[in-house]
């Protein structure tokens, strides 16, 4: 027998087994028990969402012999027919391919024949965003007063691009992404159907790679158990998504909050010679500073944090040694880059800058660091600082119990403190200066820093 890939054998075929979109199923449920069934739907929302399934469990609902039932019994011969795809009376058709007005002719002619055993001609009408304008135009009739035994159910992927006739005429249910723990638990529970052995952080893996996307889960799983015999190992998934190891992200996030941009070049130089692509690699960095922005923000139990708790524990350490700005910051960088790999044929450089510009951050410290650092220097200074309740400037008594402390020269007279100050300042930019130079002399950090110099330059002319 022909090999039917996982998303078409485990695709839903009740309303209790579509995962994560209760909106739509519930109130389709409602409605039916009812009898308050709509004679247009459009469902709309991202790719492999359960658009397609709910339709065909809609149609079975109204044409399951033992029905109309919310609960269709998937045994019947209306059932099994729309199950397989080819029921007379459900008729799927791909508007991406019957754009046109002649083909909204021939539809609005056959709507108004009779349904060939069934109570309902259920129409599903894919991509229904491709029609052109006068084949909408054609339908709006049809659509508004449609004969007794006709349901409409349109797909859409764009419904922005459906124009406003259409919309009011329909009862409209948006199709959510689906949340990575429900995709986890649909994966988990057909690899137990199937026998496959997976390494739970491989699940979360695949889960977390689709965007919400089932089929894209499933068909990603699918491949997976082929390529490793029926074991789903983590290394094996991270190869087939071009993804670096997550201990490599964090490792690449720990270089930039200690400042070192060679350490991250050359991570990312490993990487990349390894045949990981630089976008993918780009995704996941801003996959994890959002995690460490929802963890800085709402904390380890935010509900929109699609993590292992093994991952939540070591980002909750992570993130604490960035300020929430400083991860503000860091996401809008690495989104800016995105957009420049997405646009260019350059895809390593503006990686490499942006690396390059994180790590060099000041503003990358927490603030409560920067916080303790200035208060620190406030006391040393107010320690210093004449008091001024006395009106002679006294000097500030040494504290008694620290005998060392009495012998230390008592503080400079405010002049002194000045000139203090400026050499302090003038040591650190010194250390700056210092650090920057070393930096300088790592071949791919001088590139990149004549390359910026470069833009900088042009622009000025
Ligand atoms: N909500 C869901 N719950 C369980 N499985 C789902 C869900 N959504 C999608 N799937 C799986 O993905 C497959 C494809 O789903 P479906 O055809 O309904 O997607 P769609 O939203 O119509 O996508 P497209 O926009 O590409 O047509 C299903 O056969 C099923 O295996
Ligand atoms: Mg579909
Ligand atoms: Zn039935």
């Amino acid at each position: 027998m022909d090999y039917l890939v996982l998303a078409r054998r485990y695709r839903p075929q009740t309303f209790d087994e579509v995962v994560g979109q209760e909106g739509a199923t519930t109130t389709l449920r409602n409605a039916i028990a009812a009898g308050r069934v709509a004679h247009a739907y459009l469902f709309s929302g991202p790719r492999g969402v359960g658009k397609t399934t709910t339709a065909r469990i809609l149609a079975k609902a109204l044409n399951c012999e033992k029905g109309p039932t919310a609960s269709p019994c998937n045994a019947c011969q209306c059932c099994t027919s729309i199950t397989n795809g080819d029921d007379l009376d459900v008729i799927e058709i791909d508007a991406a391919s019957n754009t046109s007005v002649d083909d909204v002719r021939v539809l609005r002619d056959n709507v108004r024949f009779a349904p060939a055993r069934a109570r309902y001609k259920v129409y599903i009408i894919d991509e229904v965003h491709m029609l052109s304008r006068s084949a909408f135009n054609a339908f709006l009739k049809t659509l508004e007063e449609p004969p007794g035994h006709v349901k409409f159910i349109f797909c859409t992927t764009e419904p922005h691009r459906l124009p406003d006739t259409i919309h009011s005429r329909c009862q409209r249910f948006d199709f959510r992404r689906i949340s990575v723990a429900d995709i986890v638990r649909r994966l988990e529970q057909i690899c137990r159907h199937e026998g496959t052995k997976a390494e739970p952080e491989a699940i979360h893996l695949i889960a977390r790679s689709t965007k919400g996307g089932m089929r894209d889960a499933e068909t990603l799983l699918d491949q997976l158990t082929s390529y490793g015999g029926g074991k789903i190992l983590v290394k094996n998934v991270e190869e087939a998504l071009g993804a670096l190891p997550r201990r490599d992200i964090f490792a690449l996030v720990d270089h930039l909050a200690d400042g070192q941009p060679d350490h991250a070049l050359a991570l990312l130089h490993r990487a990349i010679q390894d045949g990981k692509d630089t976008e993918s690699l780009l995704n996941q960095l801003i996959d994890h500073v959002r995690s460490l922005l929802l963890l800085s923000v709402c904390g380890p139990e935010a509900a929109l944090l699609d993590e292992t708790p093994e991952d939540t524990q070591a980002l909750d350490r992570q993130r604490r040694r960035f300020s929430t700005d400083a991860l503000l910051y860091m996401s809008q960088v690495l989104w800016d880059t995105l957009r420049k790999v997405k646009e260019s044929a350059q895809s390593r450089l503006p990686i490499e800058l942006a690396l390059v510009k994180l790590a060099q951050s000041d503003g990358l410290q927490p603030l409560a660091e920067l916080l303790q650092r200035l208060q620190a220097l406030e006391s040393r200074l107010g320690a210093a600082a004449p008091n001024p309740a006395s009106s002679t400037a006294r000097r500030p008594e040494p504290a008694a119990a620290d005998e060392k402390k009495k012998s230390v020269p008592p503080p400079a007279p405010v002049a002194d403190r000045a000139e203090a100050q400026a050499e302090e300042t003038e040591r650190r930019a010194e250390e700056h200066s210092r650090r920057q130079d070393q930096a300088a002399e790592n071949p791919v950090i001088r590139k990149a820093l004549d390359i910026l110099q470069g833009v900088v330059v042009h622009r000025e002319k």
